[in-house]
């Protein structure tokens, strides 16, 4: 074995997990970001060692040295400067930016998102019944940004705007200028900035992610940044993140916001994570390497095999955005289910029409030239 095996495929259904009990055997499932990889050696024996202690009671505020882990990954990786005080620990990104809707809004507020975006971003307005304002990103074929004067006029009023970088679906990494723009205009506003940045970890060559907090104190100022270690390592399931928040008042309101419902982390997790952090580049760096060999052949065959689907090559994320108007196929999410057995992500949950489907390419080679084969043979047999 390798040391770093990302090619065996496991039998996952031996486990109870979402991604593969959703449909029946038979179907492959190629949606939520949940990757098909064991994890890296130093989180199993982190695991390991911790079993060993009988006794699971609360964790607390989650230990300083893994705060003081995330506060130096902060300045090595991003230039950016926080103190570990900044860190506040939380079951998930999704109830962090709910947490924070909860602190900074108020029934009738509006929001800001962008559309297509990830499902529960979209469904967050209703939660804390607010009004959403939809910015769609430009197409992806032109380059998937922000439209700054679409979105100045969205943030009038607005309370907060809920940004999603690298951006879930299309794998976009926005740039320094392009944030710089966004920042301006919810200073301007007004708005708080809630910044998911859960796929930070997972972007390819010559890009890099830039934290909107890291552009200049005011903006960290204005800024919940929410961030995990969970999906570049695959360890969704224990529950762990983390938000960022250097502005004492907007950490104390947040803090105040959890209600019960949302406090601390899982104790399993929050080792994960500290070892994921300390220990785990070595294995992200050959992930990273998998991966986007993975995109390079996704898009390779699609470009020979089904030329139709239109795609641009994501620059973050393990997820794929496509485009298969061109293939007339009604509704592509149900016919990719039905005629290929292989589930993705339908186009309407994002906010999108029901000619695109995510595809997730975070998983063994093999696997994905199944879930494409299928494609192909459906496609063939119309
Ligand atoms: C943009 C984005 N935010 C949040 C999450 C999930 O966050 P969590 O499981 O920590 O709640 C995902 C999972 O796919 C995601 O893509």
């Amino acid at each position: 074995m390798a040391a770093h095996d990302f090619d065996t495929v496991l039998d996952r259904r031996q486990v109870p997990t979402s991604k593969w009990d959703r449909y029946p055997e038979g179907v492959l499932p190629m949606w939520v970001a949940d990757m098909d990889f064991p994890v890296a050696e130093p989180i199993a024996a982190a695991l390991r060692d911790r079993l060993a202690h009988p006794i699971f009671g609360y964790g607390g505020p989650g230990p300083a040295t893994l705060r003081d882990v995330i506060a130096a990954d902060m300045q090595d990786l991003y230039g950016w400067s926080i103190s570990p005080a900044d860190v506040v620990f939380l079951p998930g990104v999704v109830p962090g930016f709910n947490q924070a809707l909860k602190a900074f809004t108020q029934t009738g507020d509006r929001l800001v998102v962008e559309t297509p975006v990830y499902p529960p971003i979209l469904a967050a307005a209703s939660n804390w019944g607010l009004t959403r304002v939809d910015v769609p990103v430009l197409p992806v074929s032109e380059g998937s940004a922000i439209d700054i004067g679409q979105l100045t006029t969205a943030l009038t009023e607005a309370k907060a705007f809920l940004l999603c970088n690298p951006h879930n679906p299309t794998g976009k990494v926005r740039t320094r200028t392009e944030l710089e723009a966004i920042a301006e205009a919810c200073l301007t506003s007004g708005a708080v900035i809630i910044s998911d940045e859960i796929h930070c970890d997972i972007v390819y060559g010559g890009k890099k992610h830039v934290p909107i907090a890291a552009l200049s104190q005011e903006i960290a100022h204005r800024t919940i940044t929410l961030m995990a270690a969970s999906k570049t390592y695959n360890i969704a399931g224990l529950k762990t993140a983390y938000a960022i928040i250097p502005d004492a008042e907007l950490r104390r309101r947040f803090t105040a916001a959890s209600l019960g419902m949302s406090e601390g982390a899982n104790v399993l997790g929050l080792v994960a994570t500290e070892a994921a952090l300390r220990h785990g580049r070595p294995w992200k760096d050959a992930l990273l390497s998998y991966l986007e060999a993975n995109r390079d052949h996704l898009i390779g065959r699609l470009g020979r095999e089904i030329s139709e689907i239109r795609i641009n090559a994501p620059e973050a994320t393990y997820l794929a955005w496509l485009d298969c108007s061109a293939l007339e196929l009604g509704d592509a999410y149900r016919f990719f289910l039905d005629k290929a057995k292989v589930a993705f992500n339908p186009g309407p949950s994002f906010g999108g029409d029901d000619q695109h489907v995510r595809l997730n390419f975070g998983c063994p080679r093999a696997l994905l030239d199944e879930g494409i084969d299928r494609m192909v043979r459906a496609l063939s047999q119309r």
